[in-house]
C-alpha cells in the first residue's frame, strides 16, 4: 500500500508517519516545504528521525505547485492521501492571510483534484476546531452551523465544502479532521504549551492574552495517532464525512499554565488584551469518532503533559 502524508515534517504529519512506517508492507512517501513559519530546526530534526527508515521517502516541495504534485502522482501510485500540510495558526492569519489561500485553498484543490483525477481510494485532510467559531451550546457536533471567526477558520470550512462536492460530484471518498489543540511531544512552537516553556527556556516574555481565561478541548498527540491509524485503514469512509478529534474535557488555559509553573518553571509574562479573532471556548462532542473507531480511553491531562515536559526539558535547547 502507498500512502501520500503532506506536511509530514510538522507536528501530527511527522507522529503519523513514524507510526505508519512501522507497519509492514507499506510505504509512505512525504512531502513538505520546510517552510520557516517556525523552527526550521525542529521540522529538520524530525525529518531526519522519519528518514532512518528505509520505507519512507521525502520530496521537499510547495503543495500550491501544481506541475511538482501532478508529477508525483502520475508517478507513484498512492492508493491513500492524507493531506496535512497548511499554514496553520490562528494569528499569523493576521499577518500574513495570503499565505492561507495560497497554501490552504490553492495547495488544498490541487491535492483534491488529483486525488480524483488519479483515483485515489480515500483522501483524509485536516480541518480544524476553529471552523465551528463563538458557540454558545457545548459540546459541539459535526453537524453544527459553522460560524468561522478568522481566514484560517474560512480556510478550512473551504476545504470541506469542495470536499463535499467532490464526493457528491465525482464519488471522491474523503474525511475532514477537524483536530481540537493537539499537544504532546514535538509540538509546535508557535502552541501554548511549548511555546510557554520555550519562553522559560529562552528567558523571553511570554504574552498572556486575555488572562488565560480561555478554554481549550487540548488532546493527546498519541490518542490522535491511535485514531487517524483507525480510520485510515477502516473501511469507515464512504462518502464525504468530517469528523470532531477531541477529548471532550476542555481546560482553562490558566490551569494548564500553573500546572506547566510546578513542572517546568514559569517564565516573565506580559498581560494582553483578548484578540477578538480567537475565540473563547474550544469544547467538542466525541461521540462519534468513539462510536466508529471504538477508541474510548484518552489520554488525561496530567500524563500528557507529564510527557511532554520531559520532552521539552531535553530537546527545547536544540530548537
Ligand atoms: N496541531 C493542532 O492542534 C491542530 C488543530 C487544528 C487543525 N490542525 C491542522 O492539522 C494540520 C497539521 O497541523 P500541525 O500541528 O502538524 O501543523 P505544522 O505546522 O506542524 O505542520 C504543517 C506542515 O506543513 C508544511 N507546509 C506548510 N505549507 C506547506 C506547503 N504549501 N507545501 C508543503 N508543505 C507545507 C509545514 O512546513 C509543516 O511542516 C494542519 O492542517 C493544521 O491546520 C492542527
Amino acid at each position: 500500500m502507498k500512502i501520500l502524508v503532506t506536511g509530514c515534517a510538522g507536528f501530527i504529519g511527522f507522529h503519523l508517519v513514524k507510526s505508519l512506517i512501522k507497519k509492514k508492507n507499506i510505504k509512505i512517501y512525504g512531502v513538505d516545504n520546510m517552510n520557516s513559519y517556525y523552527s526550521i530546526k525542529l521540522k529538520k530534526l524530525r525529518l531526519s528521525e522519519l528518514k532512518k527508515n528505509k520505507s519512507f521517502k521525502f520530496y521537499k516541495f510547495n503543495i500550491s505547485d501544481f506541475k511538482k504534485l501532478e508529477s508525483l502522482f502520475s508517478k507513484i501510485k498512492f492508493d491513500i492521501v492524507v493531506n496535512l500540510a497548511a499554514q496553520a495558526g490562528v494569528r499569523y492569519s493576521i499577518i500574513n492571510p495570503i499565505e492561507y489561500m495560497r497554501t490552504n485553498i490553492l495547495g488544498f484543490s490541487n491535492i483534491l483534484d488529483l486525488s480524483r483525477r488519479f483515483r485515489i481510494k480515500k483522501l483524509f485532510y485536516a480541518s480544524s476546531s476553529s471552523v465551528y467559531g463563538e458557540q454558545k451550546k457545548f459540546p459541539v457536533k459535526e453537524e453544527n452551523e459553522l460560524s468561522p471567526k478568522n481566514v484560517y477558520s474560512l480556510s478550512k470550512k473551504n476545504n470541506e465544502e469542495f470536499a463535499e462536492i467532490y464526493s457528491k460530484q465525482y464519488g471522491l471518498k474523503s474525511m475532514g479532521i477537524r483536530f481540537f489543540t493537539v499537544y504532546g511531544e514535538w509540538g509546535r512552537p508557535d502552541m501554548l504549551m511549548i511555546k510557554y516553556m520555550l519562553s522559560k527556556t529562552k528567558k523571553t516574555i511570554f504574552k498572556l492574552n486575555n488572562k488565560g481565561n480561555h478554554y481549550r478541548d487540548f488532546t493527546y498527540i498519541d490518542d490522535v495517532i491511535i485514531i487517524l491509524n483507525k480510520l485510515i485503514f477502516s473501511k469507515i469512509v464512504k462518502k464525504h464525512e468530517v469528523i470532531n478529534i477531541c477529548s471532550n474535557k476542555p481546560l482553562k488555559v490558566s490551569a494548564i499554565l500553573s500546572k506547566i509553573d510546578k513542572l517546568f518553571g514559569r517564565p516573565k509574562i506580559l498581560q494582553t488584551n483578548r484578540l477578538s479573532i480567537e475565540t473563547l471556548k474550544t469544547h467538542g462532542d466525541n461521540n462519534k469518532i468513539k462510536s466508529i473507531t471504538g477508541f474510548k480511553n484518552f489520554t488525561d491531562i496530567n500524563t500528557g503533559l507529564i510527557n511532554l515536559v520531559n520532552w521539552s526539558k531535553k530537546n527545547l535547547k536544540k530548537i
